[in-house]
Order: structure tokens, then C-alpha cells, then sequence
């Protein structure tokens, strides 16, 4: 898709707040700092509309992003930031899975995992509670620039082992905001769901 006008309509804590035109939704999900806003702003041809930082735990709310009046993104709070407090966590933790749980325009979730590392706990939890809720997923192994290409094959089967990743309901792409490499890709994946 080529973007050209982009809107942050909405800043929710709850479902009194969601969009209520029934277009489709994506939702961005990862540990804070793994680049969600990141990868919001490549797909979307801008350097710092949603707003990333070195600071994380910037993201608090469910930001609502209309791209082309056609589609939303859903920019979701990163898990995992232990210097947000555990009442606040836990708070984020249920917005969060409201959301999921029920949004019937809910096309797809996009969860981030860093290419780097291993996938932490968190993220594997995350993965699979997706794949509970029937929910198609790109995993997405983000910070991609980062990594040699000769280790790319090697990070992706520890992520997808780690993970335990299921081929039917899930696909799987290396990305960077820096490259911009997967850009393509991954708008490939979110059009198909339409
Ligand atoms: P929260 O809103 O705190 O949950 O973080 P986030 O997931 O939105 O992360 P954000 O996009 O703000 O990125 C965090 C940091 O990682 C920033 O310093 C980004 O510049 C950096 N970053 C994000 N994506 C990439 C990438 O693909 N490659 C590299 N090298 N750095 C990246
Ligand atoms: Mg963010």
C-alpha cells in the first residue's frame, strides 16, 4: 500500500474508546523497545509519527493509527519494561488482552521479537496466547541490520524453535527500520488480510 495520509485518531484505555467503523485492524505487540513504533513509522513512510524513543515504556495507551482511511493500525504498550510499576503492568496487561481477546476487527497481530536474541519468556507468551485465541500472526524478527547475513538462517530457527512456531496459523519475517528491508513484505502480509 502506498501511504500518503495517516491519522492518530485515537488514544484508548478501554473499549468505550476503540474506532467504531468496523474497518480492519493490525495491532503491533513486543517488548517495550523492540521496535513497534519503529516498524509503524517504516510502514508508513514517516520518520517519527509514532513516537519512538531509547526510553522505554513510552507507549501507554492503545494508539489507533487510520492509515488511508482504509485500515488501523494499533500501537500497543511493550511487555516486559520492569521500571514500569507491577500495578500499571498489570493494568497494561489486561487493556492489552481485552483488545485481543475481542476485537472483532482484529484482522492480525504483528508480534515483534528482537533477531538478536533469543525470544524472552514474555514473547513466548505472548506468541502462544495468540495462537490460543486462533489469531494470525507475523512473527516479526525486528533489528534485523543487526545481524550478518550468514546468521540470519541460524536466528530464525532459534526464534521459531523457541516460540514452538506453527506454520498454519503464523508467518515469519526478518525486518529493520533502518534498511527498511521486510517493508515490502510485511505490507504484503497485512494486504492479504484485508
Ligand atoms: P515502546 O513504545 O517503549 O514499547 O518501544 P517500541 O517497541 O515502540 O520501540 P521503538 O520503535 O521506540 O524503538 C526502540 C529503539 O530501538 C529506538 O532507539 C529505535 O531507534 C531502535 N530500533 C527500532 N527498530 C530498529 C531496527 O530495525 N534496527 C535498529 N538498528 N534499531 C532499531
Ligand atoms: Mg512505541
Amino acid at each position: 500500500m502506498d501511504v500518503h495520509n495517516v491519522e492518530m485518531v485515537m488514544s484508548a484505555v478501554s473499549p468505550s474508546q476503540y474506532p467504531t467503523d468496523g474497518r480492519a485492524e493490525f495491532a503491533l505487540v513486543g517488548r517495550s523497545n523492540v521496535g513497534k513504533s519503529s516498524l509503524t513509522n517504516t510502514l508508513i513512510n514517516r520518520k517519527n509519527f509514532a513516537r519512538t524513543s531509547g526510553q522505554p515504556g513510552k507507549t501507554q495507551t492503545l494508539n489507533f493509527y487510520d492509515v488511508e482511511g482504509q485500515l488501523y493500525f494499533v500501537d500497543v504498550p511493550g511487555y516486559g519494561y520492569a521500571k514500569v510499576s507491577k500495578k500499571k503492568r498489570e493494568s497494561f496487561g489486561q487493556m492489552i488482552e481485552t483488545y485481543i481477546s475481542s476485537r472483532k476487527q482484529l484482522r492480525g497481530v504483528i508480534s515483534l521479537v528482537d533477531a538478536r536474541h533469543k525470544p524472552s519468556e514474555e514473547d513466548i507468551m505472548m506468541y502462544n496466547w495468540l495462537a490460543y485465541y486462533n489469531i494470525p500472526v507475523l512473527l516479526v524478527a525486528t533489528k534485523a541490520d543487526k545481524i550478518v547475513r550468514g546468521k540470519l538462517n541460524q536466528s530464525e530457527s532459534i526464534i521459531k524453535k523457541a516460540v514452538d512456531f506453527d506454520d498454519e496459523n503464523s508467518d515469519f519475517q526478518f525486518f529493520s527500520s533502518v534498511t527498511k528491508s521486510g517493508k515490502d513484505e510485511v505490507w504484503q502480509w497485512i494486504e492479504d488480510r484485508l
